[in-house]
């Protein structure tokens, strides 16, 4: 089932989201409802928050097309270690058809369960790494482009309270994906 995207600046998104401490069916259907999503939108990542879930859990696939597809979950995540500082072009579903370069790390070590509560360790490079770190950053209310400098940070705020619906638009017209707007920005339509 295709879920709604939460678009920024909607609260969901900016505020830490809480453990999952129950690990059943509805969990499962949720990743599974996540992933489609996901596809659908052409994301390599998509966090509970986007979808309107305030809890810890985000999915990464970052195959290509060519390349089986190697979908994770992960749940209650924590970050063990993050190095080789980068500079990366992050693009999200909740600011689409927005991107930046922003400052991140291509190397991290991440601990997380998985749906069924199975804990696991993975270590990750490149697109991978940066995925995670994006994924990640969702779960305690960060987006992208709170990583740009504060003037460029700025002009991207600018920009997206001025263009939102219409990059929304854009973006997802023709996806059949439905966005949910905060009610500043819909009275704002
Ligand atoms: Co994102």
């Amino acid at each position: 089932m295709l879920l709604d995207i939460y678009v920024y600046p909607h609260p969901i998104l900016l505020k830490k989201a809480e453990p999952v401490t129950v690990f059943d069916e509805s969990l499962a259907r949720l990743v599974e409802d996540m992933a489609e999503t996901m596809y659908a939108g052409l994301g390599v990542g998509l966090a509970a928050p986007q979808i309107g879930r305030s809890i810890r859990l985000f999915i990464v696939d970052t195959s290509t097309p060519e390349e089986p597809a190697r979908l994770k979950a992960y749940v209650n995540p924590k970050i063990i270690l993050k190095d080789k500082p980068v500079i990366w072009n992050e693009g999200c579903l909740s600011l689409p058809g927005l991107y930046r370069d922003v400052s991140t790390y291509a190397h991290v070590i991440i601990e997380a369960q998985d749906v069924h509560g199975e804990v696991f360790r993975e270590e990750a490079h490149e697109l991978q790494a940066v995925a995670l770190l994006h994924e990640y950053r969702h779960l305690d209310g960060g987006v992208f482009i709170d990583r740009l400098p504060p003037l460029k940070r700025r002009m991207a705020q600018k920009f997206w309270s001025k263009h939102v619906h219409r990059e929304a638009e854009r973006v997802y017209g023709d996806l059949n994906i439905h966005c949910v707007f905060s009610d500043s920005e819909d009275k704002k339509k």
